[in-house]
């Protein structure tokens, strides 16, 4: 996820409101940075690296222009270098582009641009839209009409800010990806300027780029395009104007790099449908039930080890469940421990799930496992990372930046990353019809969630608990163990999560009435039975139960309270319920007043054994 600025009307503080818009928005990506602006010239400056590294490449540099755009990556296609850094250039350099999201289509797009006599510079999706706008320029249409065509082929998603050398106007056009306008105040700092008034105007993938400037915002929607000069004209596909209200909004400055969220992990919480949809785009066929994922659609082995650490390795413990069911053998090792595993043998493949791609100890076990001879696979939320680099095949999940220590979009990520792999080198086409559209739901049903949940209320109820137990079966045991460590790492408090069939094996001396189990029972088979004899064991014992069920099953009749999961097969409602369980931790250890996006003695990235 990457994030994208421009500004219009701020005569010579336009580089540095650009540079501080993509300061705010570093959260979105720090791959790579760069800035263009638009007058009588065009001037591009941009780097691999941090924003610290673009002012620093800047510093001494004049642009001259009124109007500008600005860019910082999280890389999805291409290594984050200098090149592929944005903005991107047409052939006569006169266009410069800015973009959020991913374009489908672009290799057939820079296949016939290149047949064309296009030269590209860099590995990008993006690079196809200055060359589009180039060729319509070339026909003689003006500029904003040169914008509109070149979108109209575009498929995907995408944030697009575009100027061109000569001419004082942006122009934008957003679709699946965000898009937000800023109305500035005018010289006489009228708080009461429209879209009409003289500006200066902002256009960022997020508020927090602007808000130092502007409170008062208009939301693009989906298949709008802005041109943004002296006023600002919002647009439909057909050209036809579209009214917009200007909304004000209500958190201040200092909120501005968690969107209004009181924590980074509660907003990456709430950003997981749409991190989702980025993992699931351009990957699922829906009509026929293919799954396609790139760099990894040629591999069939017949063993799989999966290596990881921490909430990566609950991961691994469910996509080896996933892939064991469809007929590949496979088991997952904790990284730390996989010197100790029996070698793979034949074919197989090493799995290492991280979403950092940094992990000392999951890289160590990749190069053990490259050293007895192991084909590998990172599956990774880090483009240019170690394992990424390393392996001989990635999978990248695509969640964007994740910023709180605790892990949660990306662990939803890894979840579906795996079931995308499972699904197009293992299953069957009748899997895959039930599967795809369950996937497909998960966004939305997600969503459902987070609108719905009443988490906060039952962390209230049982926030003076002496301990909390979390138990599931199958799919839902490694969730089980993932909302135990969730709350255990951001509230303190003692949690464990236990295959629901072993707590009477030891475990189950634990429970009291000041314990409460967390149950996660779907589906309405002979999993979920056993499950709900577990839990009547515990009641039995006096332990309060939180049931996490999608109603299929008896357990909410023998639970106090009920986490609700949208109905879908288990395998997907192990994904619902985890969201339900991130929700608890959260209100939990908030309610304790912990600083939830920095625990203590943790770091988001562990490099070293
Ligand atoms: C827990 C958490 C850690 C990581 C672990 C592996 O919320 O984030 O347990 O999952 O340190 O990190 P990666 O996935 O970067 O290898």
């Amino acid at each position: 996820m990457c994030g994208i600025i421009g500004c219009v009307g701020r005569a010579e503080q336009t580089l540095n409101t650009l540079v501080h818009g993509l300061e705010k928005l570093e959260y979105r990506g720090y791959d790579s940075a760069g800035v263009g602006v638009a007058g009588d010239d065009l001037s591009v400056c941009k780097t691999a690296g941090e924003i610290e590294a673009l002012s620093q490449k800047i510093a001494g540099k004049q642009f001259s222009g009124t109007v500008g755009i600005g860019h910082t990556r999280w890389s999805t296609h291409g290594p984050p270098t200098d090149n592929n850094a944005h903005p991107h250039q047409d052939c006569t350099g006169t266009v410069a582009v800015v973009h959020n999201g991913i374009i489908e289509n672009y290799q057939t797009l820079r296949d016939e641009l290149a047949a064309n006599g296009h030269t590209f510079t860099s590995d990008t999706d993006t690079e196809v839209v200055p060359h589009l706008i180039e060729d319509e320029l070339e026909t003689g249409a003006a500029p904003e009409a040169a914008f509109r065509s070149a979108i109209s082929k575009l498929e995907g998603s995408y944030a697009i800010a575009a100027i061109v050398e000569g001419t004082e106007a942006l122009f934008a056009a957003r679709n699946d990806s965000p898009l937000v306008i800023g109305v500035g105040l005018d010289e006489d700092g009228n708080a009461e300027a429209d879209l009409t008034s003289d500006g200066p105007f902002f256009i960022a993938s997020d508020v927090p780029a602007f808000r130092d400037f502007t409170a008062r915002v208009v939301y693009l929607d989906d298949g709008e395009f802005a041109r943004l000069d002296g006023g600002v004209q919002i647009t439909d596909q057909n050209g036809t104007t579209v009214e917009k209200t200007i909304e004000t909004v209500s958190w201040d400055a200092e909120e501005t790099g968690k969107s209004g969220y009181d924590h980074y992990m509660l907003k990456e919480i709430h950003e997981q449908p749409r991190a989702l949809r980025q993992c699931l785009s351009g990957r699922v066929d829906e009509l026929g039930g293919n799954v396609d994922i790139e760099t990894v659609g040629e591999l069939s082995p017949s063993r799989i080890q999966f290596v990881a650490c921490g909430t990566s390795y609950h991961a691994a413990l469910y996509g080896s469940q996933l892939l064991t069911r469809a007929g590949v053998p496979a088991q997952a090792f904790l990284a730390s421990e996989y010197a100790t595993s029996p070698p793979p043998v034949g074919d197989s493949l090493v799995v290492g799930i991280t979403q950092s791609g940094e992990t000392a100890d999951t890289l160590s076990a990749l190069r053990e496992a490259d050293r007895r001879g192991a084909q590998t696979l990172a599956v990774t939320n880090t483009v240019g990372s170690t394992a990424a680099r390393e392996c001989d095949h990635t999978l990248y999940i695509r969640s964007g930046p994740e910023i709180g220590v605790a892990a949660t979009k990306t662990f939803v990520g890894q979840l579906a990353a795996l079931n995308l792999l499972t699904l197009s080198t293992v299953e069957k086409r009748q899997t895959r019809r039930q599967i795809v559209p369950a996937l497909r739901d998960l966004p939305g049903d997600i969503q459902h969630i987070l609108d719905e949940s009443n988490a906060a209320e039952i962390a209230e109820e049982y926030a003076d608990s002496d301990a909390y137990f979390f138990i599931g079966r199958r799919y839902q045991y490694p969730v089980a163990l993932e909302g135990a460590l969730k709350l255990k790492e951001i509230s303190y408090e003692h949690a464990e999560g236990f295959a629901a069939g072993e707590l009477k094996h030891g475990p189950l001396a634990l429970v009291t009435d000041q314990t409460p189990v967390f149950a996660v029972v779907l589906g309405d088979g002979e999993v979920a039975r056993k499950t709900v004899g577990n839990i009547k064991e515990v009641e039995a014992r006096d332990a309060p139960v939180v049931a996490i069920t999608d109603g299929r099953n008896d357990a909410a009749m023998y639970a106090d309270h009920v986490l609700e999961v949208p109905e879908t097969h288990p395998r997907i409602g192990a994904i619902l319920a985890n969201v339900q369980l991130q929700l608890v931790a959260y209100h939990i250890a908030n309610g304790l007043g912990r600083p939830i996006d920095k625990p203590r003695n943790l770091a988001k990235s562990v490099t070293v054994e």
